[in-house]
This record gives structure tokens, sequence and C-alpha cells, in this order.
């Protein structure tokens, strides 16, 4: 029995499987714990078991003598110093895979939101100003046949490109490992989807310089981090109409303030980090948190680790 700390209470009955073999305590509060609140109880911990809103630092794994495990209960794992974690030897658990089909549905979500006016239509109806069928009444774009340009080309990039096959669009992608060119995606793309982790490499990749290389008819939609895209940058393209629009899952900062001046560009919807957001996969990301963890405490090899180095130096 290993004593864990879990940041957050989790949908489905993984964490009754956790708490049956290890001595578990889980934040029950109706507000997160505060870095202090996170510090103090992570302290006496051998396992714990974080949110993506933790900020897992190099001070927090300091503070944590008895530390062996994180679980990330998500497939990003930027709010966690890895390298702080695998200095000490400690592998970062995440829950890739059993998210790739709901994020990527709800990218394809968005692109349909943003181009055909899903959330402005809702508005129109609701305030009364829908008075009657008119021809030229909120005309939108098609995704069917457009150019959709995949920034990133993991596990949810080739999802969503499975799912734009149905829809007859032209596909291009972009990674690391190669593709096309950013620059010549942006030039080309109807609608830019980014699908890449959060690193040094990303953080602000989308700024103003790729903002205008976009046209003005295309549509920017974020379901991956959102430092990634320049917020002040975008809100300008979408007030100069550089773009068409934008369609956001995440946001810098997040959560975006209702005040915030993002909020009154044009042709924006914002959601509040959905990608995941479904009974099921909530669910089945807790399976697999919980048995990364639980693997980790009993000395094995995480099913799923984002710093895998620490059993190379282990061996
Ligand atoms: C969600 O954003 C995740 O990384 O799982
Ligand atoms: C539209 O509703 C149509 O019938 O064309």
């Amino acid at each position: 029995m290993a004593r864990v700390f879990v940041t957050w209470r989790l949908p489905g009955s993984a964490l009754d499987r956790l708490a049956a073999t290890h001595e578990t305590a889980v934040w029950a509060e109706e507000a997160p714990p505060s870095a202090g609140e996170l510090r103090e109880r992570a302290a006496p911990a051998e396992g714990l078991l974080t949110m993506l809103m933790d900020r897992v630092d190099a001070e927090l794994i300091a503070a944590c003598p008895r530390l062996r495990a994180i679980s990330n209960y998500a497939v990003g794992v930027d709010n966690v110093d890895l390298a702080a974690a695998t200095a000490r030897g400690i592998p970062v658990g995440n829950t890739p895979g059993v998210l790739t089909d709901s994020t990527a549905d709800l990218a394809v979500a968005l692109m349909l939101s943003a181009a055909r006016r899903i959330v402005e239509g809702d508005a129109v109806v609701r305030r009364g100003e829908w008075l009657r069928w008119e021809p030229d009444f909120l005309l939108g774009r098609d995704l069917h046949g457009a150019t959709v340009g995949i920034v990133g080309y993991g596990r949810i990039g080739q999802a969503v490109a499975r799912r734009l096959g149905g829809f007859g669009c032209e596909l291009l992608h972009s990674s690391r490992s190669g593709g096309t060119p950013l620059e010549e995606l942006l030039d080309r793309s109807d609608f830019v989807t980014l699908h890449l982790p959060l690193g040094e490499d990303t953080r602000g990749l989308i700024g103003e310089e790729a903002l205008a290389r976009m046209k003005p008819t295309a549509y920017l939609v974020n379901t991956a981090r959102g430092p990634i895209v320049q917020t002040a940058a975008l809100g300008r393209a979408l007030r100069g109409g550089e773009i068409a629009g934008a369609a956001l899952d995440v946001t810098d900062p997040e959560p975006l303030p209702a005040d915030h001046p993002l909020l009154e560009a044009p042709n924006l919807t914002v959601l509040p980090h959905l990608g995941s957001a479904t009974r099921a996969t909530r669910a089945a990301m807790a399976d697999v948190a919980v048995d990364n963890l639980v693997a980790a405490l009993a000395g094995e090899r995480m099913p799923y680790c984002a710093n895998p180095e620490v059993y190379e130096r282990a061996s």
C-alpha cells in the first residue's frame, strides 16, 4: 500500500480500484487545490494523480521526497516538468489513445460550427431576430471539398484526417517528420486545425506571421493547447479580417475570463476545453491513469509513459 494523492475526483470506477490497493486521498473541495495546497497534500505521497490544470513543477516535485510516480489525467503533459521528474527517476504517465477519437470528433465539430455559423445561428433564433427564411441569410462556407491543413500529425491529427476523408476534403498535413511545409499549408488551407503538443518548439507557433499567411476566407481551429496560438495576434487577425474565423477549445489564458478582450473579436467560438469530454472517454482516461499509477507503484513499467528515459537509465 502506497500513499497516493489524487487532485480531483474522476468519472467512472477507476478510483475505486486505486483505493482498493492504495491509501488514496482524493481532493474533494469545490475549487482545485492552490499551488500551496497541492504542495501540502502531495508532500507525503508516493504517487500523484494530477489534472492538466495542476502545475507539477520542479518545486513541487522537490517538495515530495517519497514521490515515485506521477500519473497525469491527460494526453498532454505540458503541465508537468518532465526534466525534473526524469532527473529523479520518476515516470510520468499520460492517457494517449483513449481520447483520440473524441478529440478528433470535436475538431470536426468546431470546423463545421465555425463555417456553418451554428453558434451564431442559435443565438439569432434565441434573440428573436430570425424573421423569415431568406436566400442570403447567415451564409457560411462548406467543409466538404475544402482544403484542410492538419498541423501535427500524430494520433489525433490522423484521426481528423480519417474523418475528413468522408467529407471529400483535400488534406494537407505538416509535422516534425515531414509532410507539407507549414508555410505552404497555411497559404493553401481553408481550415487549419492544430494537433500538436505544447512545447518550447510549438509555443506561439501560430502568431502574426502565420495568421497573415492564412487566407482571409480560412478558419483556425485549436483543440490542442492554448499557448500554441498567440492570443493577441489572433484577436487582431479576427478584427482585421485577416482570417474568416476561429474556433477554440483551448485558450491562453485558460480559463478565458468572460471579460477577456479576445471574446470581443468577431467570428470566434470558444469552448471550455471539452476535447475529451464524453462520459465514455473520461472514464477510459481514468482507467489508463490508474493503470499507469498502479503499475509504477508496483515497480512495473507504466503502460503509457511520457518520459520512458527513466526506464533506460534504470536498466
Ligand atoms: C486534454 O487536453 C488532454 O491533454 O488530455
Ligand atoms: C431548404 O430548406 C430547402 O428545402 O432547400
